[in-house]
């Protein structure tokens, strides 16, 4: 299977917009595949589906939710925003035939992060969040230390979202915190601490 089979796949269950964030995506994990050495084609096939499921119906992907991850989706069916990321990997198994572990995980984990991910997971959670079409207060930094340490990146934009969270009264999701906890140990060590 081709990336234009998969791109044609994506327009039948896409708006125009949330279609070109997509390519956006993939556009932008693909120079990180470059700069970090990533599996190009896992890592564009990966970014090019991670919102799949975006505009499922709600109780669908609350349905597969439940089917596909209930430990780790149970407490948060109503926080919308996090379920399509587990059921769009549960889709483009059952739609499109994929079966490789590694994209599964990166779309399963791009809005919640985990502990322990791989680089490309790590790849398509940050290219979501530094599209060029993204635009809110630190962006800029965050898009700088994207291509220079993709760990710090990543602290630094999941310390931002947890303070958003905490100013909305929203709901944190427990992988987002272990991924904040893992790399803070993580940098940390690297920085000879
Ligand atoms: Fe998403
Ligand atoms: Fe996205």
């Amino acid at each position: 299977m081709d990336i234009n089979y998969f791109k044609k796949k994506l327009k039948e269950v896409l708006s125009e917009k949330r279609y070109n964030h997509s390519i956006r995506v993939m556009e932008t994990a693909q120079e990180l595949a470059k700069l970090y050495n990533a599996n190009i084609k896992e890592v564009t096939i990966a970014a090019l589906l991670h919102d799949y499921a975006k505009e499922f119906p709600k109780k669908d992907l609350i349905d597969i939710c439940k089917e596909c991850c209930l430990e780790e989706t149970n407490d948060y069916l109503q926080a919308g925003q996090i379920l399509h990321s587990f059921a769009g990997a549960h889709f483009v198994n059952k739609h499109l035939g994929i079966t490789d572990t590694d994209i599964l995980n990166s779309i399963k984990y791009h809005t919640t992060g985990r502990e322990n991910m791989e680089l490309i997971e790590k790849i398509i959670y940050i290219a979501d969040a530094i599209e060029p079409q993204r635009s809110y207060m630190h962006v800029d930094e965050i898009r700088k230390l994207a291509k220079e340490n993709i760990d710090q990146a990543i602290l630094f934009e999941v310390n931002k979202k947890i303070e958003y969270l905490i100013s909305n009264n929203s709901i944190i999701h427990h992988n987002t915190i272990k991924l904040r906890n893992w790399l803070i140990t993580k940098v940390l060590n690297n920085q000879g601490g």
